[in-house]
């Protein structure tokens, strides 16, 4: 496997998979390589970049902070059989220029909401450097986790509405044992508080017992059961599967954000509303 600062263009007849990542990579990454392999097939070309996006981050966030492991993360992607580690600078992505008048990718009202509602700037960063990582990269095929359910919708809107002609694949969430969503920042928790983590995955399942009685009754009883676990809430919303209003029937996303110890979690899930009436 080759680490590299740039990418090669892609052999004519051979089908590129990129797995964006900040690196730090766990379970949850390996199973987008693996699911990479897949889509590449054993012909085709399997790249994994790492890159901490400076430009998604706030003032005052885990940009400094966020680990830096590219030796560990070199070891993982040889063991998964990628072709390519793609391990830019900042300024191998953004220029040595530092620039403040730079083109960026708007991510409209959908980047303004839910986790857009605390960290106004995130997608912005997330959306420009994934259409600057796709125009490296020019893969056939993306793949991205459902962990970050509104990255990932975004990122799809984002390639349907300025036609990168990418397919875009979301993969599941790879949960811990107690079903706290893996995640580079789980490293930040003290043992206490990732005790205390394990009440996002219990509020989900209590949401999706509850969500019989409609998408309100889902939400009161995912928050009663993070507050009661000590957590400190930033929302917990029930919407539709595109994260449009929730439908009062059928299939609906759940989505929580929530600190713990001052590391912010977030996770989601498909549940059912409304089916017991
Ligand atoms: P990062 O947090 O490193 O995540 C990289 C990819 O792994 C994302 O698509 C994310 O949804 C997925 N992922 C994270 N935890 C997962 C889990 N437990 N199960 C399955 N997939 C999981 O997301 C980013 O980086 C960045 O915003 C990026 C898209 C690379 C742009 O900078």
């Amino acid at each position: 496997m080759k680490v590299e600062r740039t990418v090669p263009p892609v052999e004519r007849g051979t089908t590129r998979v990129l797995v964006p990542t900040m690196g730090a990579l766990h379970d949850g990454h390996r199973s987008l390589m693996r699911a990479a392999r897949v889509q590449a097939g054993e012909s085709g070309e399997v790249v994994v970049s790492v890159f901490v996006n400076p430009t998604q981050f706030a003032a005052g966030e885990d940009f400094d902070a966020y680990p830096r492991t590219l030796d560990a993360d070199e070891l993982v992607c040889q063991a998964e059989g990628v072709d390519l580690l793609y391990a830019p600078t900042v300024s191998d992505i953004y220029g040595k220029d530092n620039r403040g008048d730079r083109i960026s990718v708007a991510p409209g009202p959908l980047g303004r909401e839910l986790e857009g509602r605390s960290r106004p700037t995130h997608f912005t960063g997330v959306l420009t450097v994934v259409s600057i990582l796709f125009h490296r990269v020019r893969p056939d095929v993306a793949i991205f986790g459902e962990k970050d359910y509104q990255q990932l919708q975004l990122i799809r809107r984002m390639n349907d509405d300025l036609g990168f002609g990418i397919r875009i694949v979301g993969i599941e969430t790879v949960r811990d044992v107690d079903g706290l969503a893996l995640s580079s920042r789980n490293s930040y928790l003290s043992s206490q508080a990732r005790h205390r983590a394990a009440s996002i995955p219990a509020a989900m399942d209590a949401a999706q017992s509850a969500a019989r009685e409609g998408a309100d009754a889902a939400k009161a009883a995912a928050e009663g059961v993070l507050r009661d676990g000590g957590m400190e809430i930033d929302y917990v919303e029930v919407r539709s599967a595109d994260l449009g209003e929730s439908p009062e029937q059928g299939a609906a996303r759940l989505l929580i954000a929530c600190t713990v110890e001052g590391t912010r979690l977030i996770d989601n899930c498909l549940i059912n509303v409304g089916e017991g009436r």
